[in-house]
């Protein structure tokens, strides 16, 4: 219970309380494989925002290797189908009550259509390997079968390296709009928008945190345990 909630965690509620309410529904409309979004699992994942420093990733040994993946499926689809469509809005708005400042519409508008080029290109990365690698473990141990990583040479150890925090990237807008914009004091479409953009970034900070931190041991773990690996040279 968060009784008295400082003006962060007033935000991180509304945050919340969104995301739960867009992760439900579209769990409830994709084909989820049969695999429903796990509510206990969003309560503790929900927790983390608040208790960063008290977050121990064995409280998440429970879960699956599938209803974890599910959950981070479907954030996927909030960041592309809501929040940047938002924030895109909002960069928009801006303009229109600022009509002066096309210098820096261009500069935030080429910003993100990169920033959502590598947003894809992460994502597609986890859905079309990661995901479906962890899956294979997870349906090997199942079937007592011995997995290959034959196809496209797919390893933890590579994506490990290859996984950047992408969020850090968005710090960068509130070094465009100041570089850019005319005004002493930041009116108010500008404080808006640097503050959705702020939302984002913790948002994909404990996503990623949620995939380095859980997911991606969960995935060692089982590939020991079941001692799937088939090396190269075997
Ligand atoms: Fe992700
Ligand atoms: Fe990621």
């Amino acid at each position: 219970m968060y009784l008295a909630m400082p003006f962060e965690d007033a935000r991180l509620e509304q945050l919340l309380s969104e995301k739960h309410q867009y992760l439900s529904q579209e769990d409830a409309g994709v084909n989820t494989n049969g695999g429903k979004l796990n509510q206990d699992l969003l309560h503790e994942i929900f927790l983390l925002y608040y208790q960063q420093e008290d977050f121990s990733p064995d409280k998440m040994n429970d879960f699956s290797l599938e209803e974890i993946p599910h959950y981070l499926k479907l954030s996927h689809r909030y960041y592309l189908h809501k929040k940047l469509p938002e924030i895109e809005q909002s960069i928009l708005h801006v303009l229109d009550k600022d009509p002066g400042s096309t210098n820096l519409y261009t500069s935030l508008v080429c910003f993100f259509n990169a920033y959502k080029n590598n947003l894809i290109e992460h994502i597609r990365l986890e859905e079309q390997e990661l995901f479906p690698y962890i899956q294979s473990l997870f349906t090997g141990t199942i079937n007592g079968g011995r997995f290959m990583t034959s196809d496209n040479n797919f390893t933890i150890q590579n994506f490990i390296q290859s996984h950047l925090p992408i969020e850090d990237e968005l710090k960068k807008v509130s070094e465009i709009i100041h570089h850019w914009s005319k005004h002493s004091v930041l009116p108010l479409p500008y404080k808006i928008f640097l503050n959705q953009v702020e939302i984002f970034e913790v948002e994909l900070r404990m996503h990623g945190i949620i995939e380095d931190a859980v997911l991606v041991p969960m995935a060692i773990e089982l590939e020991k345990k079941g001692n799937f690996f088939t090396k190269k040279s075997d």
